[in-house]
């Protein structure tokens, strides 16, 4: 099964995240395929195609590294794109995070290199993505999307609590992804790590 493990984001952000989609497509943004608002999420690891028993692998040892955790805030601001402004792919918005959600990736990162899912090959850039640019995105949407990015930096704002983390599996279809939430593996409850 197509697999990863993400932070979830609550109703609201989402929401909120939709809403900011929306008013870029409002503004006259076309060429991106928008992620529905109820699949934005935080990926930390994308385990691609994985068996059965390394979902069980997972479920047990999965807790164990968030245990080592104690809820933190991810402040989420501004817009950008990968790999950059010449050639977008994909459109994100940013999170300002602290070390523990650096430790923790790196955690997940160990723990699934053990079911022999390979390495991440560019250094860790925690990212909403909101949209991916597609085939007819055009200079008009290019420019749109220059005005845009250079205007989200100082309007756009949002913070949540993160206390868990997540493993989903995804089914492709052709209207586009379905995510499914496996299990949550909780942080403790203590103050500081
Ligand atoms: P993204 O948030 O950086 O776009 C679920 O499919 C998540 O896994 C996506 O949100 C995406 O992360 C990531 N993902 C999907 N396909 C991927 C791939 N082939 N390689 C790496 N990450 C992928």
């Amino acid at each position: 099964m197509r697999a990863f493990i993400a932070i979830e984001f609550p109703k609201d952000i989402q929401h909120q995240l939709g809403n900011l989609a929306q008013n870029l497509r409002s503004s006259g943004l076309r060429g991106v395929r928008w992620v529905a608002p109820e699949n934005i999420h935080l990926t930390l690891k994308f385990l691609g195609d994985i068996k059965t028993e390394s979902v069980q692998f997972l479920t047990h040892h999965l807790p164990t590294i968030a245990k080592a955790y104690s809820p933190f805030t991810l402040h989420l601001h501004g817009l950008g794109v990968f790999p950059g402004l010449r050639h977008p792919r994909v459109l994100w918005v940013g999170v300002v995070a602290p070390t523990p959600l650096f430790d923790l990736q790196r955690d997940i990162e160990a723990l699934t290199q053990r079911l022999g899912v390979p390495p991440e090959n560019r250094p860790f850039t925690p990212h909403v993505t909101l949209g991916r640019i597609q085939a007819d995105f055009g200079p008009q949407d290019q420019a749109l999307l220059e005005t845009q990015l250079q205007a989200s930096t100082s309007t756009f704002h949002m913070s949540l609590q993160v206390n868990q983390v997540a493993l989903f599996r995804s089914d492709l279809f052709p209207t586009g992804a379905r995510y499914t939430l496996l299990f949550h593996a909780d942080f403790s409850e203590r103050d500081e790590k």
